[in-house]
This record gives C-alpha cells, sequence and structure tokens, in this order.
C-alpha cells in the first residue's frame, strides 16, 4: 500500500475544458506521491459519462444538484450560489477527509471559485491557484482588475495598451477584437467581474499554478512572477504523449460527450500523411448557422480530406443531406463525428491542419502534439489566444471574418491551403514542429514543467 506524505484537494470550476487539465495535473502529482482528492459538484458528476478510476472523486454541493449551471439561469446567478453552498460543503468535506489517514494538507481550485482561498485558510491549509488560461490572458485580466485597461474602448478596432508584454510588441498594443470578448462587450459585464475576480484573493494563496510552459510565454511569466509566485505546470497531457516515463496512462480525460468516435480513427488509418484537416469547435461554441454552412463549404472545396467535430446540439446547423452526400465522395473525403478522442486525432500522422477555436486546452494540445492551426476564435480567451498563434509563436493563420462576423468560403478554403501546402506556410509548419520540441523538454525530468512540479510537491512533503 502507498503510503502518502501530503493530500491535495483539488477544486475544478466543473466544466470539461476546466476539470480536464485539472485532472492530468493531478495525475502528475499523484506519480510523485501525492494523494489526490478531486472535488466536484454533484450535479456535474452526473453528467461525467466516465469516472477516472486513477484519483478518488468527492462530491460537493453548487447548491444546484439536480441541474447544475442551466438550473440557475444565468452564469452569474450559478457562481454567486455556488459560492454560499460550496463554500460549507467544501469545508465539510475537507472535515471528512481528516479521518482517511493522510488529511488534506493542500487545495489546488480554479481562481473561478476564489472562495476556495477562505475555505483553506480556515483549515491552515497550503492553498495554490491553477490557472487554465494562458499566461497572457491572465496578465490581461489582471490589468483588467488593476484598472490599467479601462472599459469599455470607444472603438471597435481600438488599440489596447497592456503593460507586462514587454518585448512582445504586438501583444503590448492589441486591437480590442484580439483581447478576451468578455473585456470588449459591454453586455458581458458581469461575467467580466468574475474573470477579474479570478485575481481578488490571489495575494492570500502560496503558489500560483499556469497550465502552460516557461518557453512558450518568458517574457509575461517573467513579469507576473515579479507579483504572483507563479510556476507553470504545462502542458497537461496526458503523460502518454509526452513523457514516456510515467506508467501507462490509457485513460485520456473525462469526457462529457458520447458516444466517442473512436471509428474515426480507422478512417484516419486509410489517409495520407498531413492529408487531413481536423476541424472542432471544443465543448461549448455555438456556430451560427451561416458559419456552419460557409464552414461546409469551405471544407468541401479545399478538396483536402477532413474530419469535423459537430456536437449533437449543433448537427441542425449543417446543410442538407451534406452528411450523406460525403458518404458518396471517392474515398469518402470528409468524415462527421460528434465528439471524438482528440489527442489520438491531433497525433495521428494523417493531419495535416487543426481548425479551431483555439480554446485554451485545443491550442495546447496543437502546440504539443505539433499541428499548425487555422484558428476562427469564437469568445472568451479564444480571440487572445488565436493572436499568440499567428503573431507571436507563428504557428497558424486566422481566417478573417466578414463584415456580418462571418467567415467565408472562400477564406476558408484559402487559409487550408496557406497552412497545408502553400510555401508561404512553410515556416508555420516548421514552427509547430519546434514547439512540439519545446513542450516536450519542458515536461520532461528537469525540464521547467518538471522541476516546478516537483518543487511544488517537495514543498508540500515539507510542510506536512
Ligand atoms: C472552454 C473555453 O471555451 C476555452 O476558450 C477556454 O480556454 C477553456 O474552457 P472549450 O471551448 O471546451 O473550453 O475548449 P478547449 O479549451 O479547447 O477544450 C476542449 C477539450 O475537449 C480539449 O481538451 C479537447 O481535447 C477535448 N475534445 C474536444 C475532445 O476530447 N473531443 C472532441 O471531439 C473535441
Amino acid at each position: 500500500m502507498t503510503t502518502h506524505k501530503s493530500h491535495c484537494l483539488i477544486l475544478p470550476y466543473p466544466a470539461q475544458g476546466h476539470i480536464n487539465p485539472m485532472l492530468q495535473f493531478s495525475k502528475r502529482l499523484q506519480s510523485k506521491g501525492v494523494k489526490i482528492t478531486i472535488a466536484t459538484t454533484k450535479s456535474f458528476l452526473k453528467t461525467m459519462q466516465e469516472l477516472p478510476n486513477l484519483v478518488s472523486i468527492e462530491a460537493i454541493s453548487d447548491g444546484y444538484d439536480d441541474g447544475g449551471r442551466d438550473q440557475a439561469g444565468s452564469f452569474v446567478a450559478y457562481i454567486t450560489r455556488f459560492k454560499e453552498v460550496g463554500s460549507d460543503t467544501l469545508a465539510q468535506l475537507i472535515k471528512k477527509l481528516a479521518n482517511c489517514g493522510c488529511p488534506v494538507n493542500c487545495i489546488v481550485y480554479d481562481p473561478f471559485l476564489p472562495w476556495a482561498v477562505e475555505v483553506a485558510k480556515n483549515f491552515g491549509l497550503v492553498t495554490a491557484a491553477f490557472f487554465t488560461q494562458n499566461c497572457a490572458v491572465d496578465n490581461i485580466y489582471y490589468h483588467v482588475h488593476k484598472g490599467v485597461i479601462k472599459l469599455p474602448p470607444t472603438k471597435v478596432d481600438e488599440e489596447i495598451i497592456v503593460p507586462g508584454f514587454s518585448t512582445i510588441e504586438t501583444l503590448s498594443r492589441i486591437e480590442s477584437s484580439d483581447v478576451p470578448s468578455f473585456v470588449v462587450s459591454p453586455e458581458a459585464e458581469r461575467i467580466l467581474e468574475m474573470l477579474v475576480n479570478q485575481f481578488s484573493n490571489l495575494d492570500k494563496v502560496d503558489w500560483v499554478l499556469i497550465n502552460s510552459f516557461y518557453e512558450l510565454e518568458k517574457e509575461v511569466i517573467d513579469w507576473m512572477a515579479k507579483i504572483y509566485p507563479i510556476k507553470t505546470v504545462g502542458p497537461t497531457i496526458p503523460s502518454m504523449y509526452l513523457d514516456k516515463r510515467l506508467p501507462d496512462d490509457k485513460e485520456y480525460g473525462l469526457s462529457l460527450f458520447k458516444p466517442m468516435a473512436y471509428e474515426c480513427l480507422n478512417w484516419l488509418n486509410r489517409q495520407p500523411i498531413n492529408s487531413v484537416v481536423y476541424v472542432s469547435f471544443g465543448s461549448l461554441a455555438k456556430l451560427e448557422a451561416d458559419q456552419m454552412e460557409e464552414l461546409a463549404w469551405g471544407l468541401r472545396n479545399s478538396n483536402k480530406n477532413f474530419l469535423w467535430v459537430v456536437r449533437s446540439t449543433e448537427e441542425s446547423k449543417l446543410p442538407k443531406n451534406f452528411v450523406e452526400e460525403l458518404k458518396l465522395t471517392r474515398e469518402n473525403k470528409g468524415l462527421v463525428v460528434s465528439w471524438c478522442p482528440q489527442l489520438q486525432v491531433l497525433e495521428h500522422k494523417s493531419i495535416g491542419c487543426f481548425l479551431t477555436h483555439c480554446g485554451w486546452n485545443s491550442t495546447l494540445e496543437a502546440i504539443s502534439l505539433g499541428v499548425p492551426m487555422l484558428t476562427m476564435p469564437q469568445w472568451t480567451d479564444q480571440p487572445t489566444n488565436a493572436k499568440l498563434v499567428k503573431d507571436v509563436w507563428e504557428m497558424g493563420v486566422r481566417a478573417k471574418q466578414d463584415d456580418k462576423g462571418i467567415v467565408r468560403r472562400e477564406v476558408i478554403e484559402e487559409c487550408i491551403k496557406l497552412v497545408m501546402e502553400e510555401e508561404k506556410g512553410k515556416v508555420i509548419r516548421e514552427n509547430a514542429k519546434k514547439l512540439k520540441e519545446l513542450a516536450r523538454n519542458a515536461v520532461d525530468e528537469g525540464g521547467s514543467s518538471d522541476k516546478n512540479i516537483e518543487e511544488f510537491v517537495s514543498k508540500l512533503v515539507t510542510i506536512s
């Protein structure tokens, strides 16, 4: 039986894009001898199709045990009630775990739930915030929090000055279309308030962990590290993809969507190297029907093979007979599935381009697996991630919208060709390979993220 020297209680915000990186981080901690318990809401537990068998999961309440966020009506109502009810139930859980042989000595919480700091401090626990966004995005929210970025911008294309990006000129004067959507849309004021609140308790925490890696965001990490005890610990991709040291890690993460189309891997096996465009907009984004139509024809007209994830709630927006007609094309040029094993897909040698909404997990996964990107950001942090991909890491292009906010089929077609075959796209394809190497080195033994995790674990053991 393993005897643990310390016990981390992990509190993610209950959403696919938040729980997965924290689950992967938990597995890393566990591989270094830390006991892990993940606390998530009763309502979220019900939506999980599969439970990870490597870590233990306990339920707390968000005040909406039957329907979670949907039952709350609005995001803000949800987050407010979660704070009231969650604080108590989290405290009860910590008490319960006091009798498990190795009491909790640290809470790693998602800063969407900043009240966890108060709970942790009441019990005298070490506290670590775990940011699921990258440091550049955090830096922008930080400067909104400090009132340095004045809101709202007066013009649509106004340039916003953001300190902290040091030598990255392209970011220190950023256009409003490249900052997180909530910063520039006045109707999202309350959501922005919550995002900015991530910093409200941050001066009380012992660690600020970020799902990114030093070599990717050096300048901004150095800048923010002067304010907060920042440690990058990413990419939190399952070890089997990046780090062969760790034991077999068959379990990729949690999926809230079923069925998982594993059969698409057989289809990929039949496609030539670098010939397929993989298309996904993550777990939340909803496209306008017009946009779906343009995308569908852009993909068909590009004449490339494509694998497109269209969640079942989005299916009705596909052009009539699109899927049926695809099946009649020679060699099945395209495949539409409702959810796929994304990491296995991105790792597949047939993939030559990732058409992505630029959710941070997807972006980091593409970086880690060396897949060049065609970005079509929708909202939240995605525009900033797309800006980084295009202008800072030069690992992709951004498809331009027209004045109605739609990316037209010709643009999609052109961009796919640029990323996959044109001379102009060569630098993008080369940078993708370089960044993959950097990501791998960061989590390898002695790499920047690995060292940070080691340091975190050894401090935990010392204080326990
Ligand atoms: C949300 C926000 O939209 C995003 O901007 C923020 O950075 C994180 O939270 P989401 O939209 O779901 O996340 O996107 P993303 O962060 O990319 O996460 C999606 C996850 O689902 C990835 O880990 C991806 O591998 C996984 N996925 C996606 C699958 O496993 N299968 C699929 O078919 C599609």
